[in-house]
């Protein structure tokens, strides 16, 4: 017994020994850093008290100017770089990016098909599904896409426009706005990622949206394991673990291989999503493997557009609907401008018109310059960058995180950086400030891949929502928004609720 109590002191000495050393890291290269916790590095009130974008927002600022041009920090036990200059995220996002092309994120292709999605994947198989991918976002296949969209949004007006005749008050009625564009949104994702009209505006139960839902949510293991893949995602491959619940998968699965029989069958052509990747799957089937996918890529896919383009867009939404119910003056001046463009294109939305609203743009571009929903950007060095400069040099393997929330808050860049101010993005604003200042859907060659249409499902339906609509804050609305610091997304905790009322056309 005392033999056995012995050989456990000595393993957690060793234990602890090995966690000190690695956590002494920074300190013993003279890279300013916070003291790390033993266990729980330098996210210690991540998820109770500050949202993970907030804390490397606050050490952006903290570090920034000191003489080294990123600060030391744990993620847990992960090695981890927090850039604080921005010559140094230009390097990271595009000058030196083959030293930073993947995010160390845990992915698994053989046991858990799901999580093995363009997002995740790394090194050559990355570069050449991005390649192949890259096609179908172009502008063309958004024009495409864009009679969808506009279907769906004048659905949504339907939905607001009966919430407001079930409500009693003649001045509006308060509605939680975050759940009814989501639902916006979800449909329009699911009708070109997957082809299916999911119908979720007009069913807030659909199968479809609260699987997904889970999906983002839900883990395989959950807890302690979470923490357990994201810090050793190559280990959690060898041990074959998975991300995704199982149920989940075959949901999706079902899902997927139901729509590409029905397409194939039926030879139906709808220019989505689900068009370009089944076309590539039939180039697999015939034996061209280099420009095919295999039905589980396919599959990892669609499931990435639907989880990477639903919650962005509607969370965008919802913040831009409650910046312009607390700023009317900006509300009015974008009324005014997506009126006198429908009036010039015979009052449709054309995907011409909605390229020339301008201001609407520049409203979308500033609320997600408050509110950049995956609001910090990671890469991981696969080889030991710039080892003869001490100082800008990274070890191989370290972590790096790009704080856009830390960017888009700093005063030198964007002056009182808490006001809503849509003219920090004329043309002119823009081309005034340094390149990788505004970071919401990163930078380089690996930025959102949905930037495009990302974009155009966020302004249509604004301009949806803000031509019928005058929105105002109510009693309800929460200011400052709550935002929920569990979640890796910047999401308000409660929702956003707005007072909505029709204006008489
Ligand atoms: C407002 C909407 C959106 C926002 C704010 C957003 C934001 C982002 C961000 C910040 C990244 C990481 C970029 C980086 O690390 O440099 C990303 C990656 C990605 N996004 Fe989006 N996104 C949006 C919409 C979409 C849509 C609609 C889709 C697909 C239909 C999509 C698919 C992806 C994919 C596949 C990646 C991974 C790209 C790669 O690693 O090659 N996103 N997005």
């Amino acid at each position: 017994m005392s033999l056995l109590l012995t050989l456990i002191a000595i393993a957690v000495s060793l234990l602890l020994f090995a966690a000190r050393r690695r956590m002494g890291y920074w300190q013993r290269r003279g890279i300013p850093h916070d003291v790390p916790h033993p266990f729980f590095g330098n996210i210690k009130d991540w998820s109770k008290t500050r949202h993970i974008a907030k804390i490397f927002r606050d050490y952006y600022l903290k570090y920034k100017g000191s003489d080294y041009p990123f600060a030391g920090f744990f993620f847990f036990f992960t090695r981890t770089a927090v850039i604080t200059d921005l010559e140094l995220v230009k390097r990271v996002m595009i000058k030196d990016f083959n030293h930073f092309e993947n995010r160390g994120v845990f992915y698994n292709e053989i046991d858990d098909p799901l999580s093995a999605t363009l997002f995740s994947i790394e090194g050559q198989k990355w570069r050449h599904l991005r390649h192949k991918l890259t096609p179908t976002f172009t502008s063309g296949k958004m024009k495409h896409m864009f009679p969808i969209v506009v279907k769906v949004g004048e659905e949504m007006e339907k939905v607001f426009s009966s919430k407001i005749n079930s409500g009693a008050s003649s001045g509006g009625q308060v509605l939680e706005v975050v759940d009814l564009v989501a639902r916006y949104t979800a449909d329009v994702i699911g009708n070109c990622a997957f082809g299916l009209d999911c119908n979720s505006l007009h069913n807030p139960q659909a199968d479809f949206v609260t699987v997904g839902k889970r999906a983002i949510t839900e883990h395989a293991y959950g807890g302690l394991l979470d923490i357990f893949l994201f810090g050793f995602p190559k280990l959690s491959r060898r041990l074959r673990l998975k991300l995704n619940v199982q149920d989940v998968e075959d949901f999706y699965t079902k899902i997927v291989r139901d729509t590409i029989d029905y397409r194939l069958k039926t030879k139906e052509k709808r220019n989505d999503f689900m068009d370009s990747l089944i076309e590539m799957y039939q180039k697999e089937q015939a034996g061209n493997k280099e420009d095919g996918l295999s039905f589980n890529e396919l599959l990892a896919q669609a499931f990435i557009f639907f989880v990477a383009g639903f919650e962005t867009s509607s969370t965008t939404m919802g913040f831009a609907l409650y910046e312009l119910a607390r700023h009317q003056d900006v509300q009015d001046k974008l009324r005014a401008e997506i009126n006198s463009v429908l009036g010039k294109h015979n009052n449709e939305f054309t995907y011409e018109g909605v390229k020339e609203m301008k201001y609407l743009e520049q409203v979308v571009m500033e609320t997600l310059r408050k509110y950049p929903v995956l609001a910090h950007l990671t890469r991981m060095t696969e080889t030991d960058f710039a080892p003869e400069d001490p100082k800008n040099f990274i070890g191989k393997g370290t972590i790096v995180v790009i704080p856009a929330l830390g960017i888009h808050y700093d005063p030198d860049i964007y002056p009182e950086p808490e006001k809503f101010k849509p003219e920090r993005f004329t043309e002119e604003a823009i081309a005034a400030r340094p390149s990788c200042t505004w970071l919401p859907f990163g930078e380089g060659p690996r930025n959102c891949i949905g930037l495009r249409f990302g974009l155009m499902q966020t302004c249509v339906g604004l301009a949806y929502l803000i031509r019928g609509y005058k929105i105002s804050v109510a009693p309800q609305t929460e200011i400052p928004i709550q935002i929920n610091v569990k979640s890796i997304l910047l999401s308000a905790l409660n929702g956003i609720h707005l007072n909505v009322e029709r204006i008489s056309k």
